[in-house]
């Protein structure tokens, strides 16, 4: 398949592109666009086919529910079986926005895009190529990270091309993700709000909107019997091609034994990554030290998350050391991505 590239300026909307971009959703047919968290990878959300190829063009598990993209109130009207009054206070609050709602779906929604579920996840996404994007492609798409199943998320349209060159109909360059972590999503179906993958939203800024919100257990604690509600959450996620470890602990007693630890590999014969700091990238010698931002600027972090790991692949890195990063708001979500792309390996000195 061709892959049809079309750059696309935020602040003059070519209508004429956006309306081609739109029937081709239309017709059945796939399309990645920006939004502010990460790249989509859209599909007409009521057109099960399209479902299916989403699927197919991730090699992506089709019980992996997929989320729908909305560009107005009125549209989750006819998706839902109904909407609690939360949700309506979280979306006048937060949409369009990095927060995804799970409510029990109407018929219009095929099982094939919910994975087989009775819910459905909906977000309005923050972004102006979207919200066009979703109107000029009949109002609701369907769109996961538009990477290859299990890689790190696209960030920048040369990632997407990078995963999904003939493999999907267009691409659409709008730009770096100004967040560059996925949206908060958020459970409205039981009593109690529940956070089933922590993001930008935190469960603070949920709490003082709507009182009491509790986290998915299987989430906090990673050895958790219970499988994730989301079921995305389940799986080795976000990986660079390179063995990732993080490490904890003391700062001081960090920086030396990542530094030893690089220099042992380096002397085997690996390539070696390292995910450092502003304030201590300085201490490290490896074949790749990357200075994500400060450790008191967790957007920066986040925002360059995926593409720092990305970066390692285009290396040849083997192996890579992170610090950890445990900041107040975005911390959880920077480290839920973290330790899955480390696939659990985590060493606390
Ligand atoms: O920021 C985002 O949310 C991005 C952009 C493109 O909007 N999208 C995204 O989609 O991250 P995806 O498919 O990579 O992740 C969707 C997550 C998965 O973990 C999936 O299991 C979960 O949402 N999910 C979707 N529908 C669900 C449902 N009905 N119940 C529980 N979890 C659901
Ligand atoms: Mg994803």
């Amino acid at each position: 398949m061709n892959t049809e590239f079309v750059e696309i300026d935020i602040n003059n909307i070519d209508d004429e592109l956006m309306t081609r971009a739109g029937d081709v959703i239309k017709s059945g047919g796939l399309v990645a666009f920006p939004t502010e968290t990460v790249y989509g990878l859209g599909g007409d959300a009521l057109n099960p086919s399209s479902s299916k190829k989403i699927y197919e063009a991730k090699g992506r598990p089709s019980d992996n529910p997929l989320i729908v993209h909305i560009a107005d109130m009125e549209s989750l009207e006819s998706i839902v079986s109904d909407i609690p009054d939360m949700a309506r206070k979280l979306a006048d609050a937060l949409w369009p926005g990095p927060l995804t709602m799970i409510f029990n779906k109407s018929d219009k929604v095929p099982y094939e895009t919910t994975g087989g579920l009775d819910t459905v996840a909906v977000r309005m996404p923050d972004n102006k190529i979207a919200l066009e994007f979703i109107r000029k492609a009949g109002g609701y798409v369907a769109a996961p990270s538009a990477n290859k199943s299990g890689r790190p998320s696209t960030t920048k349209a040369s990632h997407v091309m990078e995963d999904m060159s003939g493999r999907i109909d267009m691409i659409i360059d709008g730009g770096s993700s100004t967040i560059g972590l996925e949206s908060t999503i958020v459970d409205l179906t039981g009593s109690v709000p529940m956070i089933l993958r922590p993001g930008y939203i935190s469960m603070k800024r949920l709490s003082k909107l709507v009182g009491e919100v509790e986290f998915d257990p299987a989430i906090v604690n990673v050895d958790a019997k219970s499988a994730p509600k989301a079921p995305g959450m389940k799986y080795k996620h976000y990986a660079p091609k390179g063995e990732l470890a993080i490490i904890k602990g003391d700062a001081e007693k960090v920086i030396s034994y990542i530094q030893a630890q690089s220099k042992k590999a380096l002397s085997e014969g690996e390539r070696v990554g390292i995910i450092a700091t502003d304030e201590t990238y300085l201490n490290y010698q490896a074949t790749v030290v990357q200075n994500i931002g400060s450790k008191d600027d967790e957007e920066t972090i986040a925002r360059r998350l995926y593409a720092v790991l990305r970066d390692f692949d285009a290396d040849d890195i083997t192996r890579i050391y992170s610090e950890d990063f445990d900041t107040p708001n975005m911390g959880q979500a920077i480290m839920n991505r973290l330790i899955k792309a480390a696939g659990h390996t985590i060493i606390q000195l």
